[in-house]
């Protein structure tokens, strides 16, 4: 989307972190936005704090693991500006532990906010960016935890996996409808995701302030959500597929993809396959 200007944006979890570090840049670079949160003091102040900038900025409270209230959202929009452009479904959560370790209540909380608030983003937005055939940006914030997975992070990994997979694969759907795709997967980014459980459901064991001390200490160590924003704003600019925000990072997806490349080399020789008859082409 070479032209923002006066484009219209959604964006969860947009009252902290890198969703409201996002809701920033779009307004300023003269985007109107609507900021999607389920907190609301928070939602509010980030709102206003938009709108004493003379932003054209608007609210709505929004939990994306419910498939009405992202609905409703995405209708508050087209109310409140007309039209939409670009989506970003942001909001996430952070619970750690081995995938025997997690709770079910605490994977589901998981899976419930960081997938299918994604599933539930891209219903509810995608139709309404095609219908009015200007064009559009989605954008999904995964992590880097969709690219590698991260010891005792088990139910974030698995989700952020999804969205890497689920952004992949709209990707490929959208080459020539002039709407672009991009995965965000920041690395370390200093923002409130320690504290993830102020905002957990009833239905997943409620908010606690439990927080996680070494968490919160990584993150404070990372990027300016701020900057991220920006960052996430040039690659709408500039059509870019995959945001990373930590380069150096990338020697961790080298990685895996030799691990993965040593599992291929190690088929090629394994006794079983050798006497297997197999098809050598599959077209897909
Ligand atoms: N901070 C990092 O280093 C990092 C790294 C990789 C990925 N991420 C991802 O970035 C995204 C943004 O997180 P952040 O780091 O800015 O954290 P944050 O806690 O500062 O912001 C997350 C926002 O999501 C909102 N939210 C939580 N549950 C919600 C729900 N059910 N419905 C609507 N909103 C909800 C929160 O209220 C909060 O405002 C998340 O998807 C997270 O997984 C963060």
């Amino acid at each position: 989307m070479k032209n923002i200007k006066g484009k219209v944006a959604f964006i969860s979890g947009a009252a902290s972190g890198m969703g409201l570090g996002m809701a920033r840049a779009f307004s300023a670079a003269g985007m109107k936005v609507m900021l999607g949160d389920i907190q609301k003091e928070a939602l509010d102040a980030a709102v206003a704090e938009l709108k004493g900038k003379g932003f054209e900025a608007e609210g709505v409270l929004v939990d994306v693991t419910d498939r009405d209230s992202v609905f409703a959202a995405a209708q508050a929009t087209i109310d409140a500006f007309g039209k939409v452009h670009v989506c970003v479904n942001n909001a996430g959560v952070g619970a750690s532990g081995s995938a025997e370790g997690t709770s079910e209540k605490n994977w589901r909380w998981t899976i419930d906010v960081n997938m299918w608030g994604v599933v539930w983003g891209m219903q509810a937005f995608m139709p309404l960016i095609k219908e009015h055939g200007e064009g559009g940006h989605l954008v999904n914030t995964a992590s880097m935890a969709g690219m590698f997975s991260w010891k005792e992070l088990s139910a974030y990994n698995a989700s952020k996996y999804a969205v890497v997979a689920m952004s992949e694969t709209a990707m490929a759907e959208h080459t020539d409808d002039n709407i672009g795709v991009s995965v965000l997967c920041p690395g370390v980014v200093n923002t409130n995701l320690g504290t993830s459980a102020r905002n957990r459901g009833e239905d997943y064991g409620g908010a606690t302030d439990s927080k996680s001390e070494e968490m919160i200490a990584m993150l404070k160590q990372g990027l300016s959500p701020d900057v991220v924003g920006q960052q996430v704003l040039e690659a709408i600019i500039d059509d870019q597929a995959y945001i990373f925000t930590d380069p150096n990072l990338r020697s961790w997806v080298e990685t895996r993809f030799q691990r993965i490349l040593a599992g291929y080399d190690w088929a090629e020789q394994c006794d079983a396959l050798k006497h297997a008859d197999q098809q050598t082409e599959i077209n897909l």
